[in-house]
């Protein structure tokens, strides 16, 4: 338990708009601020600040919640550590309370000293490269002689080599006053069935991953030959997940360009890098992610997409183009011709042929179009009809219809088409998913109305009537703390009148704040998860713009006394409502 004092200080003192205002660009809207969401990706702001009582909401995604709870989400923080992090950011010193605290269950660990092992650790691998051991010599010539890196780079990048040991590195790391637990927590060292330990990296060639702030976050490990796995990579730890960071972006970010590369491979990156490509970065073995793309957003305007020539590689590219372009991000992407990946190209080519490379890279469509004509003989009219229906497509996904114009207009003078009619064509298409888009949404809005795939508060479906009126109560008691007085001293209500577990958890904790005088509500982080923070937020915003009456508590209150009357006389089975539901989405 950290105390009310220090909470209530902790947000006091980190004033929201400047927080959040650090992560996401905000502007004025009347008295608010709004923004495009950071844990979902939006085209239009959604995402709202309210300066007012210290907190946000996003109307696209339902997060929402006060400062600790954006930067729980933010920064990928348990609750302790978020404040914490807040803390540190406003100069608090935190106090815990030591007796009591249910996280001790989960190993809790130092963010810093996590981060102080990883770079220990980086340090051990690095000196390892240069051992006078056989083995050492041999990765230091795989990195040297067949990857041709120089000393420079290696330096420069941190590389290292984990010896062929089962605890060499951990009786080091032991030695330098770490125990197993961190060593475990930090994916630097395994725990066998039998309990014993051993070095997770052995006889492997080590990249250090930094995230943007320059932490050695992670490591990545390759072997020198062919064998599996041929990587093995940190897996999520208290301070590293894969799907927020981008490897070497820490030094793109500083490269001075207004475009980022984005490559497969930590070696594409490197030898980029070397040759002189320092806005180089690289997903960290996964598919990109929408955090990732927002990330890059953040630091360029344009992203060169630079994936490995074969199959695997070219599919990959085309869900980074849409990524990278939902965010807002100019995309082209480039084709490396006669090399698997631009590591390969660069060694045979040298970094004049690939800067050529890079200014002949195609925006998506042409890049598309290139595509498929590449797979028709357009000379054959059969095969002349299936290229241009497949360009149609292509040219209907394009959100501009001044954009599709152009479009129409190039392939109507490489296919010989007349335009009216391949716009005839594009129209039809446009049309019919504007359609079924608008089905699918209205679908969507009326199951989320009455609940029906409600996963923050499951009972909703049980009882909708009712969770909508526990919601209205709820929410004026938020938005409005005078009212807790008269319902918690006069009794208007009490832990029956809820149906729904989320609901009747957040009255008592209402109820209970009331008793102890918190009026800010400051410990509601360390009850609620994130997604019931921002259901929480919701009932609250929902109620914003309403003029607030005289009696509305009263009617609220009579309304879900009503509505629980009701639903207890009526039957008691979720199979019956199930059903009700059922044929109410049938009848619509
Ligand atoms: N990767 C991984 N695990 C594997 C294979 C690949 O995590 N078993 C990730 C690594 O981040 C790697 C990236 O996917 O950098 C791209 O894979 P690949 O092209 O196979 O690796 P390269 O780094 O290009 O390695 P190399 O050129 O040495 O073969
Ligand atoms: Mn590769």
């Amino acid at each position: 338990m950290i105390s009310k004092d220090t909470i209530d200080q902790v947000l006091m003192r980190n004033d929201i708009v400047s927080l959040i205002g650090s992560y996401v660009s905000l502007k004025r809207a009347g008295s608010n601020l709004k923004g495009l969401c950071p844990f979902h990706s939006e085209k239009s702001p959604s995402f709202t600040v309210y300066p007012a009582d210290n907190s946000f909401y996003c109307f696209g995604c339902g997060a929402g919640g006060d400062a600790i709870t954006f930067i729980r989400k933010r920064e990928n923080l348990d609750y302790p550590d978020a404040v914490e992090f807040l803390a540190n950011r406003a100069g608090i010193t935190v106090v815990r309370d030591e007796f009591n605290n249910k996280y001790t269950s989960t190993p809790k660990f130092d963010r810093a000293k996590m981060l102080k092992m990883n770079v220990d650790a980086g340090k051990y691998f690095h000196r390892c490269l240069f051992d006078d051991t056989p083995e050492a010599k041999a990765a230091l010539d795989y990195f040297v002689n067949h990857r041709k890196l120089s000393l420079a780079t290696i330096k420069h990048f941190g590389l290292g080599y984990a010896p062929n040991s089962f605890d060499a590195f951990s009786k080091y790391m032991l030695s330098r006053g770490y125990t197993y637990e961190e060593l475990v927590a930090g994916f630097l060292c395994g725990k066998s069935e039998r309990g014993t330990y051993y070095d997770a990296f052995r006889n492997r060639v080590m990249f250090p991953i930094i995230d943007v702030s320059g932490n050695l976050i992670a490591f990545g490990g390759r072997v020198m030959d062919d064998s599996k796995p041929k990587y093995k990579n940190s897996s999520d730890t208290p301070v590293f997940k894969k799907s927020r960071n981008l490897f070497a972006l820490n030094f793109a970010r500083l490269s001075g360009e207004e475009s980022l590369i984005l490559c497969e491979g930590y070696m594409d990156v490197i030898a980029l890098h070397s040759a002189g490509f320092t806005n180089a970065v690289a997903t960290l073995g996964t598919a990109i992610t929408s955090e990732q793309a927002r990330m890059m957003s953040r630091y360029a305007k344009k992203v060169i997409i630079c994936y490995d020539a074969d199959e695997a590689g070219q599919k990959a590219a085309m869900r980074a183009i849409k990524m990278l372009s939902d965010v807002g991000l100019d995309v082209t992407i480039l084709k490396i011709p006669g090399a698997k990946d631009p590591d390969e190209y660069i060694k045979l080519n040298g970094p004049e042929r690939f800067k050529k490379l890079i200014e002949g890279s195609k925006s998506k469509f042409d890049y598309n179009m290139e595509n498929i004509l590449s797979r028709y003989d357009i000379s054959v009219p059969q095969e002349k009809i299936k290229a241009l229906h497949e360009l149609e497509k292509l040219i209907s996904e394009t959100y501009s219809s001044a954009e599709r114009d152009i479009y129409i207009h190039i392939v109507s003078d490489t296919l010989s088409v007349d335009a009216k009619s391949i716009k005839s064509d594009v129209d039809r298409i446009v049309n019919a998913t504007i359609k079924k888009r608008r089905r699918e949404e209205s679908s969507k809005i009326k199951q989320d109305a009455i609940g029906y795939s409600d996963k923050v508060n499951p009972d909703y479906i049980k009882a909708p009537a009712v969770a909508r009126n526990e919601e209205h109560v709820l929410g004026l008691l938020l938005l409005y703390p005078e009212y807790r007085k008269s319902a918690f001293e006069q009794k208007m209500l009490s832990e029956s009148d809820f149906l729904t577990d989320l609901n009747r958890r957040f009255f008592l904790y209402l109820k209970e704040a009331y008793a102890r005088g918190d009026e800010s509500l400051a410990g509601m982080n360390e009850k609620f998860s994130e997604d019931e923070l921002g259901r929480i937020m919701r009932m609250k915003v929902a109620r914003m713009g309403l003029t607030n009456t005289e009696g509305a508590l009263d009617d609220a209150v009579r309304a879900l006394q009503n509505s629980v009357r009701k639903k207890n006389s009526q039957s008691t089975s979720t199979f019956d409502d199930l059903n009700k539901l059922l044929s109410l989405k049938r009848q619509n």
